[in-house]
C-alpha cells in the first residue's frame, strides 16, 4: 500500500476502495450482481441510461424512515409534547413535502417560494412554520392570509408588520420570537447563526421588551422562544447550553402570560465522510430532553412543548449525486506526488458545498467495481473555476477512467436547493428510487427553460 501524501490526515487509505459505508450511503445503497450500486433495488447504468447525468438519486424510503425515526426519537425524549418541522431549505418538493407531512411531521418555510410549493404539495398551512430575517411584507401577508401556524418574528419591526397583516385579515397569529442565544456552535463560520456578529434573531437582553411588544398586541399570539444555534452540529453541548439560556428568559416570560413552547431548532450533523462520527439522534433527543426537564425543575416552571426543525439530518443521507467521468487527469503537485483528477458533468452548480464552507465528500464508481489498487482522486466538475471541486479528496479504484459513473453519498441537503445556472448548466433532475421503480419527482432543467427568461431571444 502506497500512502500518498497529498492525502488529508483524516483520509484512511481504504482495504477496498469499492465498499460502501452504510454510515454514508443512502439505506437502500448495495453492489448488484454485476458490481454496479443499486439504490433501492434501481442500478446506477439504468438510471444513468434512462435519465441522464447528473443526477439526484433520492431514496425514499430512507428519508420517509428518517423522518419517522426522528418523530419519534423527540417524542420520547420530550414526554410532555414534542413538535417536529421538517426544514425545507435543506430540499423541498411536492413530493417531499407530503412524505414529511405522512411522517406527522409539520415543514419550515422560509420565503414565500418555498411556501408556494408546501401549499401546492397540499399541506395544511397550519402546520407550517415561516423563518426569515428580512420577510418581505408581501411574504408576511400570504403567510397570515394562507393561516401559517407559526410566524417567527426576527426583529422588533417584524412585531408591528405582522401584527398589521393579522389585523387586516381578521386573524389571531401565532408567532415565536428568534433569540440569538450567543451560543458558540462548532461548526464551519456560515453555519454558526447564533454568534454575537451575525443577522439572525434578538440578543437575549433585548427580548422581554419585545414580547412585552408583541404581548401587547391582540392579533398575535405569543407561542415561545426560537433558537437555531447553527448547522451540521456534532457536539450536542451546544443545544443543551442554548437550551439553558433560553429557559431562564422563558421562566421570567412566565409571570405576565403563556408559553406553550420552546423551538430548539435544527442544525443536527450528519456523516458526509467514514471520519464523521455522528451520535444517533435518539441520544441526542434524549440528552437534550433531561437537560430542559432539569432545568425546568431547578426554574419550578412546567416542561413546555419543545419544538425543533431539522433538514439535513431527515433529507441529507438520503440522496446520492450520480455523475459520468469525462475526463482523467494526473498532476504533479509540487515535483513529489501526483493528484488523480477525475473530471465530471456536473460541478459547483449542482454542489457548491465544497467551495463554500470547504464540506468534504466520498465517492465511490457506480458503475461496476476494480481491483486496481486505490488511487487518491479529486472529484471535479465541468465549470470555468479552478474551485469547481465536488470531492476534495478520496481513493478509488487507480482505473477510474472516462465513461465510468459515480456517485457521491449525502448530497440530500443542500446541494440541489442551492443549485445554480452557472455556465448555462441546467439544473439537474431529482429521481426518487423505491421498491425497484424510479420515478421523476422534479425534472431536470433543459435549454429552452434557460433561454424562456431570455426576452432578447429573436430565433
Ligand atoms: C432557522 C433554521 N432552522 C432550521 C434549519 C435547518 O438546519 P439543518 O438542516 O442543519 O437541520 C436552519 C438551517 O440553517 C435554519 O436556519
Amino acid at each position: 500500500m502506497s500512502v500518498n501524501p497529498l492525502a488529508p490526515g483524516w483520509l484512511v487509505h481504504p482495504d477496498d476502495a469499492n465498499a460502501l459505508d452504510p454510515a454514508v450511503w443512502p439505506r437502500g445503497a448495495a453492489r448488484d450482481g454485476s458490481g454496479a450500486i443499486e439504490f433501492a433495488g434501481v442500478s446506477a447504468p439504468e438510471l444513468a441510461a434512462e435519465f441522464g447525468t447528473p443526477l439526484f438519486v433520492l431514496d425514499e424510503q430512507d428519508a420517509r424512515s428518517r423522518a419517522a425515526e426522528l418523530k419519534a426519537a423527540f417524542e420520547h425524549g420530550f414526554p410532555a409534547g414534542a413538535k417536529v418541522y421538517y426544514a425545507g431549505k435543506a430540499f423541498l418538493s411536492t413530493e417531499v413535502a407530503r412524505w414529511m407531512i405522512a411522517a406527522g411531521l409539520n415543514i419550515d418555510v422560509c420565503s414565500g417560494g418555498e411556501l408556494a410549493v408546501a401549499l401546492a404539495a397540499g399541506v395544511d398551512p397550519g402546520r407550517l412554520g415561516f423563518h426569515g430575517n428580512n420577510k418581505s411584507r408581501s411574504e408576511i401577508d400570504r403567510s397570515v392570509e394562507a393561516g401559517v401556524g407559526a410566524i417567527v418574528l426576527d426583529s422588533v419591526v417584524e412585531v408591528d408588520r405582522v401584527a398589521d397583516a393579522a389585523e387586516r385579515h381578521g386573524r389571531v397569529q401565532p408567532v415565536r420570537l428568534r433569540i440569538n442565544s450567543g451560543v458558540h456552535a462548532s461548526t464551519h463560520e456560515y453555519l454558526a447563526t447564533a454568534r454575537e456578529d451575525q443577522k439572525f434573531g434578538i440578543p437575549l437582553a433585548e427580548a422581554a421588551d419585545v414580547v412585552a411588544r408583541i404581548r401587547s398586541r391582540p392579533s398575535l399570539r405569543f407561542l415561545g422562544l426560537h433558537s437555531h444555534i447553527g448547522s451540521q452540529i456534532f457536539d450536542s453541548d451546544g443545544f443543551g447550553e442554548a437550551a439553558r439560556r433560553l429557559l431562564g428568559l422563558h421562566a421570567e416570560l412566565l409571570a405576565d402570560g403563556d408559553v406553550p413552547e420552546l423551538n430548539l431548532g435544527g442544525g443536527f450533523g450528519i456523516a458526509y465522510t467514514s471520519a464523521d462520527r455522528v451520535e444517533p439522534i435518539a441520544g441526542i433527543a434524549d440528552a437534550l430532553g433531561a437537560v430542559v426537564t432539569e432545568v425546568c425543575d431547578e426554574l419550578g416552571i412546567p416542561v413546555p412543548v419543545v419544538a425543533v426543525e431539522p433538514g439535513r439530518t431527515i433529507i441529507g443521507p438520503s440522496t446520492v449525486t450520480l455523475y459520468e467521468v469525462g475526463t482523467v487527469k494526473d498532476v504533479l503537485v509540487d515535483g513529489v506526488a501526483v493528484r488523480r483528477y477525475v473530471s465530471v458533468d456536473g460541478g459547483m452548480s449542482d454542489n457548491i458545498r465544497p467551495a463554500l464552507y470547504g464540506a468534504d465528500y466520498a465517492v465511490r464508481i457506480a458503475s461496476r467495481t476494480s481491483d486496481a489498487d486505490p488511487a487518491l482522486v479529486r472529484i471535479a466538475g465541468k465549470h470555468c473555476e479552478s474551485g469547481d471541486i465536488v470531492v476534495q479528496a478520496d481513493y478509488l479504484p487507480g482505473d477510474v477512467e472516462p465513461g465510468d459513473l459515480v456517485a457521491v453519498p449525502a448530497t440530500g441537503a443542500y446541494c440541489w436547493s442551492l443549485a445554480s445556472n452557472y455556465n448555462y448548466l441546467g439544473r439537474p433532475a431529482v429521481v426518487a428510487v423505491r421498491d425497484g421503480a424510479a420515478r421523476v419527482i422534479v425534472r431536470r432543467e433543459t435549454e429552452a427553460d434557460l433561454l424562456a427568461r431570455d426576452l432578447g431571444v429573436t430565433a
